[in-house]
């Protein structure tokens, strides 16, 4: 099964995530059959990660279930791009042709390294798993800006998770030790910052008829769109590098731009355009995909299709229609026909 070479397929998240999650995610739970056996067949670990499996078998099997979470975050937020971060397995095997160190690789790293520390903070806060659970330093009481308040609750222990996933996420590249390694380690690392920036304190009032003069507050990790949306932000600004001569860092590609900061996302190459279907990695290029006739943006037919132009097919769809409200307590609709037009690009001919 050991086929997948170090691409894109790092640890396992992109090692076989991409592969089995929409099909399968009860993969994982071979665990039962002991984590000698899961941790075996997981493609593409090195010996580090192999041996922090069989430590942590719960663990592993608690990441394998998030996984499809961040995937499909993934997916959500390029649901309007050329590339809409579906992997088909050859594409898997083959990947490093097609996405090279583009800019969606340094994406995939940072929001798989980041999809890991959030599954893996909440997983202990729900008390999931032996290892860990709520942030024990949260005790006693701290003052914020409105004042002072007593540690309560569950505080999301981001720090255990962020050490878990250094180690287990950032084994691979370091055992690499090239370029590819420096790009990828530091995108791993723009991820996980990513989860801590949306860190907030929750709070619950007590005191007299809701006076709010004592509080109870917890540290928690806010919903993970909201990390998907800064680094696909980051995706937008990241910045093109090479590695400098003795290694060990950058130097910008273009001397203009800016250095990349340690929230910056960093990448080698120009991506392929990902028009084109690609026989040797598997992608699909965009034929058939759903394009907007109006839309000047990436989705817009002219963009998605690159210029191969479009089908419209007329397709009616019933929706619910004229609803009124009858006292009480009964909403009664109409089903309505509607016609909609659908775009779908052009394949190659
Ligand atoms: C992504 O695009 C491919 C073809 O370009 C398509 O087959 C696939 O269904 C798309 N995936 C999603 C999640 O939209
Ligand atoms: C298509 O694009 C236009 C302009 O950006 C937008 O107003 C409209 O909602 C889009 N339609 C769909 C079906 O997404």
């Amino acid at each position: 099964m050991n086929l997948l070479p170090s691409g894109i397929c790092f640890y396992l998240s992109v090692a076989i995530g991409w592969l089995t999650a929409e099909v399968d995610a009860s993969w994982w739970y071979m665990g039962t059959l002991g984590s000698q056996v899961m941790c075996d067949n997981i493609p593409g670990l090195v010996n580090r990660q192999r041996q922090l499996c069989r430590q942590n078998p719960r663990v592993m099997q608690a990441i394998g279930a998030g996984m499809k979470d961040w995937i499909s975050e993934c997916q959500h937020q390029f649901r309007n791009h050329r590339w809409n971060c579906t992997a088909t397995a050859r594409e898997q095997l083959f990947g490093r042709l097609l996405l090279r160190s583009s800019r969606e690789v340094a994406f995939m790293y940072a929001i798989s390294s980041a999809g890991v520390v959030y599954t893996l903070a909440r997983a202990c806060s729900q008390g999931d798993l032996d290892s860990c659970s709520c942030d024990p330093t949260k005790t006693g009481s701290s003052r914020d800006s409105r004042g002072s308040f007593d540690w309560g609750g569950c505080s999301d222990h981001v720090e255990h998770a962020v050490r878990f996933s250094q180690g287990f996420v950032d084994a691979k590249e370091r055992k690499q030790r090239d370029g590819r390694a420096l790009m990828n380690l530091h995108n791993n690392r723009a991820g996980r910052k990513a989860v801590r920036r949306f860190m907030s304190l929750e709070c619950k009032c007590h005191g007299v008829s809701g006076s709010c003069s004592v509080r109870t507050c917890w540290l928690a990790m806010a919903d993970f769109r909201l990390t998907g949306d800064h680094l696909k932000k980051r995706y937008r600004g990241a910045v093109q590098v090479n590695v400098n001569q003795d290694g060990t860092g950058f130097t910008h590609t273009h001397t203009h731009f800016k250095r990349p900061s340690k929230n910056d996302l960093v990448y080698f190459e120009d991506s392929p355009d990902y028009c084109v279907r690609d026989h040797e990695s598997g992608w699909m290029g965009t034929g058939g995909r759903q394009c907007n006739r109006t839309s000047r943006g990436a989705d817009g037919c002219e963009v998605l299709c690159c210029g191969r132009g479009y089908d419209t097919s007329r397709v009616s769809r019933t929706t619910q229609c004229e609803c009124k409200f009858h006292w009480c307590c009964d909403v009664i609709c109409r089903d309505c026909e509607e016609t909609i037009d659908l775009n779908t690009c052009k394949g190659h001919t």
